[in-house]
Formats: C-alpha cells, sequence, structure tokens
C-alpha cells in the first residue's frame, strides 16, 4: 500500500509540474506565435489553460492526499508534524508550508485574478480605454503563475530530499 501511495504520489506530481512546464515552455511561445486570425493564440492559449486547470487541480488533490497516506503509513500523524524533530520533520513542515502557499497562490490565480483578467481582455476587444489597467493584471497574472511554477520545482527537491537526505 506504501508503495501505491508513494506511485500515485509521484505520478500526480508528474502531471501537476510537467503540464505547468508544457505550458510555459512549449504553449505559451507557440501561440505567441500565431498572428492570424488575430487573437487567435490568445484563444488557443485560453482554452488550453482552462482545461488543464481542471487536470492540476484533480492532480493537486490526488497529491497532497496521497502525502498525507504516504505519513499514515510510514507511522506519522498530525501532531509529530509539529513536534517532530530532525531532518525528515524539519524538511516535511517547509514542504508543507510551501504546499500550503502554492494552494492559495493557486486558488487567487485560477479562480479570482485569472477569470477577471479574461472578462477584462474579451470587454477590451476593439476599445482602448482601460487598456493599461489591463495589461497590469496580465503581469500581475503572470508573475503569480511564475512563482507558482518555482514554488513547485522546490517542492519537488524537498520531496526528493525528503527521501534521500540532502548530500549533493
Ligand atoms: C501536503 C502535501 C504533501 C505531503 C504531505 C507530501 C509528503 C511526502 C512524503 C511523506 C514523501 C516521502 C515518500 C516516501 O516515503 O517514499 C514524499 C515524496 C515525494 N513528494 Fe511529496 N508531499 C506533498 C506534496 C508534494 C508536492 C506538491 C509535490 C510536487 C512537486 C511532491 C512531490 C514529491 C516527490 C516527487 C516525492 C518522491 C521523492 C523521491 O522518491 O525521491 N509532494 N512526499
Amino acid at each position: 500500500m506504501y508503495q501505491l501511495a508513494a506511485y500515485i504520489h509521484v505520478l500526480a506530481a508528474i502531471i501537476w509540474l510537467g503540464g505547468m512546464l508544457f505550458l510555459a515552455m512549449v504553449l505559451v511561445p507557440v501561440t505567441r506565435s500565431v498572428g492570424e486570425p488575430p487573437g487567435s493564440g490568445a484563444r488557443i492559449l485560453g482554452s488550453a489553460a482552462r482545461r488543464f486547470r481542471v487536470v492540476a487541480w484533480g492532480a493537486l488533490i490526488a497529491i497532497v492526499g496521497t502525502g498525507i497516506w504516504i505519513l499514515l503509513e510510514r507511522g506519522v500523524y498530525p501532531m509529530d508534524l509539529v513536534r517532530g524533530k530532525g531532518w525528515f520533520y524539519q524538511t516535511l513542515r517547509v514542504k508543507v508550508v510551501l504546499v500550503a502557499l502554492v494552494l492559495a497562490l493557486s486558488v487567487i490565480h485560477d479562480f479570482v485574478l485569472g477569470p477577471r483578467l479574461t472578462r477584462g481582455l474579451e470587454s477590451l476587444r476593439g476599445a482602448s480605454r482601460g487598456e493599461e489597467a489591463i495589461l497590469r493584471q496580465r503581469r500581475v497574472v503572470s508573475w503569480m503563475a511564475r512563482i507558482n511554477l518555482l514554488l513547485a520545482l522546490a517542492i519537488l527537491a524537498l520531496g526528493v530530499m525528503l527521501v534521500r537526505g540532502a548530500s549533493f
């Protein structure tokens, strides 16, 4: 059972992190280079991002669920997370705090600022009023996505350190 939990945990991490990297490294540059008809690149990216939102939240729920499952299989209980001493618990605490941060940022990005930006971009079509404010929102949203990606990479490193220690 422990192996099954670890397998699903790593698989869900691959789907979540791999999807974010695919969006950033493949889909964003490709859709930026699509010029005709005007706005089609942004529409493709928007559809892909909305579809990925479902996948990413499914993966995040699976990661957190299997993370807790692994801990229980290892005999680690909620209070140990607060009281536990030593390398494993210190690393785990940092990991859990970063995961909480990622979840908070993702909620704001996916359900508040992202949809607001999409509405703004749609209402902007053809009009130039409010353009400056929308561009500012777009910068904020894309910085949040970058920060989330960096946090995800840090969490991945902590996952490896948790199991294998940190001697390089
Ligand atoms: C609250 C959330 C999380 C908890 C409680 C948690 C807990 C754990 C635990 C206990 C292990 C050790 C597995 C073992 O005993 O073999 C582990 C490994 C791992 N975690 Fe998490 N984790 C969480 C979130 C994440 C996230 C968001 C990622 C995505 C980057 C992630 C990626 C990994 C990876 C890749 C490993 C395997 C490392 C290896 O085998 O070298 N974890 N996690």
